[in-house]
């Protein structure tokens, strides 16, 4: 979605904007733009496209004396809402005087009434854009003081905003706001830099500030004054990031989506470590904060996300009411927020999001806050806001995802809600003898996870076979079935093949029809219960003309025999085997997109992190 960079400082300001936004282009954009200070004047260049198309046009638009003496400035990518993703939509957007620039990510909702109103009072705007609108209105409020200009303009709007703003009649500051949409500074040594991503900082200091909501900041060269929209002071602590810049590159891998499946291993390692207790066959999780006692009254478990959250938040679903026989069920963020959802104090909500921003999930986590749940969250990204808002919850650790196509982040959650629910089992019926066997089971997901991606050369070379189809159909069958529907999202969002996940018991009520001769059928055939009926369930696909490529367990050559090709994953536990399984799929997914030439990490129309409805 949007980025936002904003530099202040002695260095080079366009080539810093440049770089941040270079840090951003894995969030998924379509334009962008800069405006930076020159003396008493704003210079704006925009592009439609990528950065490099910007960078194309500042060397049009500028000589290199131009680039050294210009030391503040504010940059966006634009991920297009409010018309089409042209130029003239591109951020930054002035104010009717021209001397205000302003960058936003987010949402005015009331833009329309306030354009109506502005244009009543002579305002003439150029975009179709609600930022726009919001550049005019701080115009209109500043009567000499930019911050309380800003403040007031903010006290108008409805809706979101992470906004950066520059003006040419008070050089040496850039004010910052936010509201529903992250802003992060980072306090440098001479310099302050400004962003909606901690990792466009990470070039110029690890020291960083969050803003939170009704958050508006003064930033200069020296550093930042915080606060609330009604000017009274409030204090926000500095944080240490600790993912060093060299996590953001791409490490000598084509893509980075290949190099997050290659570090899956590692990522998982560091998801479970110090987190199992090997003795007691249980799992030790601080950030859950439940004693024994308000985890025996917990009467339900509710898990929430989007997308390839949600698919590993159904995984969770299968853990705790098998093992923690306790009843769970997972819902839609988007759902969940405005059925007015049946939640009491009983229930344990669990928000997954490897972003932390996603609007949906944010909201439904206040929804589930107002109705008195015990939520928490289940984070990728340090101090963003859902894990902020929730206050307790357990991160990842699986280090920074930057490929839009969720890899990493769904293993290590995977991995992170087996814990969770081995802690509630443990707490409730779970033996300690079964909890020990499960509690091994996962602490050896790393190695198991390495066992398959040493097969790349040979999923690689299967999916030269499965290049040419329109569509695909994935099955399975228990936990097997998230990883259906997850493998299916994986190969329809990177390689732009039409695929379902269905349960395996499903096809026959509707979609076999759509099965011809050669069509692909994924099908998860691991050895757990339920397989033979999946096998049955392949039997009738063949029967039908479908080419079955089957994950299959290691050693079970009569499954493997029953499919066209088959990927062999290691034999653990039914919940752990999810793990190994979705791997394959992953990688399955990587080599018949990059067979096909598609824009692997960024896919078209998708975005790394969805912050709007
Ligand atoms: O950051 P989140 O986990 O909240 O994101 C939710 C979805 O947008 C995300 O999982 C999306 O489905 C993946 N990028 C797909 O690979």
């Amino acid at each position: 979605m949007c980025g936002i960079v904003g530099y202040i400082g002695k260095a080079n300001a366009p080539s810093a904007l440049i770089r941040g936004l270079r840090r951003l282009e894995y969030r998924g954009y379509d334009s962008a733009g800069l405006a930076v200070l020159d003396g008493g004047r704003i210079e704006v260049a925009k592009a439609a496209g990528k950065v490099s198309s910007l960078q194309d046009r500042t060397r049009e638009l500028w000589d290199q004396d131009f680039f050294n003496r210009i030391t503040t400035g504010i940059a966006h990518t634009r991920w297009a809402t409010h018309g089409p993703p042209t130029e003239v939509n591109a951020h930054p957007h002035l104010d009717q005087s021209g001397d205000i620039a302003l960058v936003h990510n987010g949402i005015i909702e009331n833009y329309r009434n306030l354009r109506s109103r502005l244009e009543a009072k002579g305002h003439h705007f150029h975009s179709e854009t609600d930022t726009e609108v919001l550049a005019h209105l701080i115009g209109d409020c500043d009567k000499g003081d930019l911050f309380q200009a800003v403040c007031d303009a903010l006290h108008q709007v409805e809706g979101t905003f992470g906004i950066a703003v520059l003006s040419s009649r008070e050089p040496g500051k850039i004010i910052a706001a936010r509201r529903g949409s992250p802003i992060v500074i980072g306090v440098g040594d001479g310099e302050s830099i400004i962003s909606s991503d901690a990792s466009a900082i990470l070039a110029h200091t690890q020291r960083v500030i969050y803003l939170d909501d009704n958050d508006i900041a003064l930033v200069t060269i020296d550093g930042v004054d915080i606060r609330d929209l009604n000017n009274v002071p409030v204090t926000r602590e500095v944080a240490e990031l600790t993912m060093s810049e060299s996590a953001a590159e791409k490490g000598g891998f084509e893509h980075f989506m290949l190099k997050e499946i290659h570090e899956q291993s590692e990522a998982l390692s560091n998801a479970i470590r110090g987190r199992l207790d090997l003795e007691a066959g249980s799992s030790v999780l601080a950030g859950m904060g439940t004693s024994p006692r308000d985890l025996a009254e917990l009467t339900r478990v509710v898990l929430i996300g989007c997308g390839t959250s949600l698919h590993a938040g159904l995984v969770g679903e299968y853990a705790f009411e098998d093992l923690a026989d306790i009843h769970a069920e997972v819902q839609q963020a988007a759902e969940f927020r405005y059925r007015n959802p049946i939640i009491g104090n009983c229930d344990l909500v669990i928000a997954i999001s490897q972003s932390g921003e996603t609007a949906d999930t944010l909201a439904a986590v206040r929804e589930a806050k107002q109705k008195g749940a015990f939520v928490m969250s289940l984070c990728n990204v340090v101090g963003s806001t859902i894990a902020r808002e929730t206050g307790r919850g357990v991160y990842l650790h699986a280090g920074p995802e930057i490929s839009v196509a969720s890899t990493k982040a769904f293993t290590c959650q995977v991995a992170v809600l087996l814990m969770m629910a081995l802690r509630l089992a443990r707490g409730r019926r779970l033996s300690r003898e079964d909890g020990l066997a499960l509690a091994k089971d996962i602490s050896a997901i790393p190695q198991l996870v390495q066992k398959v991606i040493q097969q790349e050369a040979h999923i690689a070379e299967l999916a030269k076979d499965y290049t040419k189809n329109d569509h695909a159909f994935f099955i399975g069958r228990g936990p097997m079935y998230p990883v259906a529907l997850e493998g299916a999202l994986k190969l329809k969002e990177i390689s732009y093949i039409h695929a379902e996940g269905y349960h395996a018991a499903e096809l026959k009520h509707g979609p076999i029809a759509l099965l011809e001769k050669g069509t692909p059928v994924i099908a998860l055939a691991c050895d757990i219960p339920g397989k033979d009926k999946t096998i049955g369930n392949v039997e009738e696909c063949r029967a039908r003309g479908a080419r079955i490529l089957g994950i299959v367990t290691e050693g079970d050559q009569e499954a493997a025999d029953c499919m066209d090709d088959y990927i062999m994953v290691p034999r653990c536990h039914p919940l752990v085997a999810t793990i190994p399984a979705v791997v394959a799929l992953q990688l399955f997914s990587y080599h018949v997109a990059r067979l096909r030439g598609c824009e692997i990490d960024q896919p078209r129309n998708l975005a790394k992190s969805v912050t709007v409805e």
